[in-house]
């Protein structure tokens, strides 16, 4: 598989694709910040040890001196939200941080920060950077400092969990489902992203990953929810490999989103509104 193909959170119904982006983005329109450059690895760093408070784009340093662009959320949960892009299992960057809610991207980031949290911010596709917070339809956070039990950063966890078809079977082999705080959204409007029946065999409140299925195929992640059967292609994100039932049908990052229509939201279908919004990651 391409990595192309791990990274973007797409649905293959439509052209215009989702995106799957590990870097967190920020940034009011009152509040634009300018680029600046500081000798941090992380937006937490910027924030900590450069006294910026502005959300907007930084440069950042990762630890063999490679220089990038990428959003900082300085505001939720503290601030220090640094916007990654992941494809799950190397190191492969790509895109710009302005595009990133209408093409792939992915920073360095994604396996140079050694962070403890997540944030996941859900923002219709083409929004332009400086609407991201206001036009997002789900965002949380995680407070637990979970990463530090897989690494410290995706990068790490999916070397442990590896996103392949056929590694164990549903339930028994998934990955970590964490807790989240929500920003905006709570768990009924969790439910409501994702189809009635996915609903029946999930419970909100939660990121997971490395989610498998009934049919052994493996998702990345499980944006908001916990599975708690074995139909996780269903509300669960990044399924790259082989996907045994009705294949080729469930090919694509949002694999079965539309198993009983486009949009519908009827039985395994997932709203219009998550199929065509891109999932942004954040560190800190
Ligand atoms: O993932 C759903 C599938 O396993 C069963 O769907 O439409 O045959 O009831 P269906
Ligand atoms: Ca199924």
């Amino acid at each position: 598989m391409s990595y192309r193909s791990v990274i973007r959170i797409e649905s293959k119904y439509k052209k215009r694709r989702s995106v799957l982006c590990v870097v967190f983005i920020f940034f009011p329109i009152l509040n634009f910040r300018f680029w600046a450059q500081f000798n941090a690895r992380n937006c937490k760093e910027v924030k900590d040890k450069y006294g910026q408070t502005e959300n907007g784009l930084y440069y950042l340093t990762t630890a063999t001196g490679v220089v990038y662009q990428t959003f900082c959320d300085m505001t939720t949960a503290g601030g220090g939200w640094t916007l990654e892009v992941g494809n799950w299992a190397n190191r492969k960057t790509f895109g710009t941080v302005e595009a990133a809610t209408d093409d792939d991207f992915k920073n360095p980031g994604y396996y140079d920060i050694e962070a403890e949290d997540m944030s996941v911010w859900h923002v219709p596709n083409n929004t332009p950077v400086n609407h991201w917070n206001l036009a997002a339809i789900m965002r949380y956070h995680t407070d637990r400092h979970f990463l530090h039990l897989y690494g410290g950063n995706l990068y790490q966890l999916f070397h442990s969990y590896p996103v392949e078809y056929n590694v164990g079977a549903h339930l028994s082999d998934n990955g970590p489902s964490i807790p989240i705080v929500y920003d905006l959204g709570d768990k009924e409007s969790t439910k409501n992203v994702y189809g009635p029946y996915s609903g029946g065999e999930n419970e909100g409140g939660f990121i997971s990953f490395r989610a498998i299925n009934h049919e052994r195929a493996a998702t990345a992640i499980c944006s908001g929810v916990k599975p708690k059967g074995g139909n996780v292609e269903h509300y669960c994100i990044g399924g790259c490999g082989f996907f045994p039932e009705a294949n080729p049908l469930q090919c694509g990052d949002f694999t079965g989103f539309a198993w009983n229509g486009y949009g519908t939201h009827v039985g395994f279908s997932a709203s219009k509104q998550m199929l065509e919004s891109a999932v942004l990651l954040f560190y800190c």
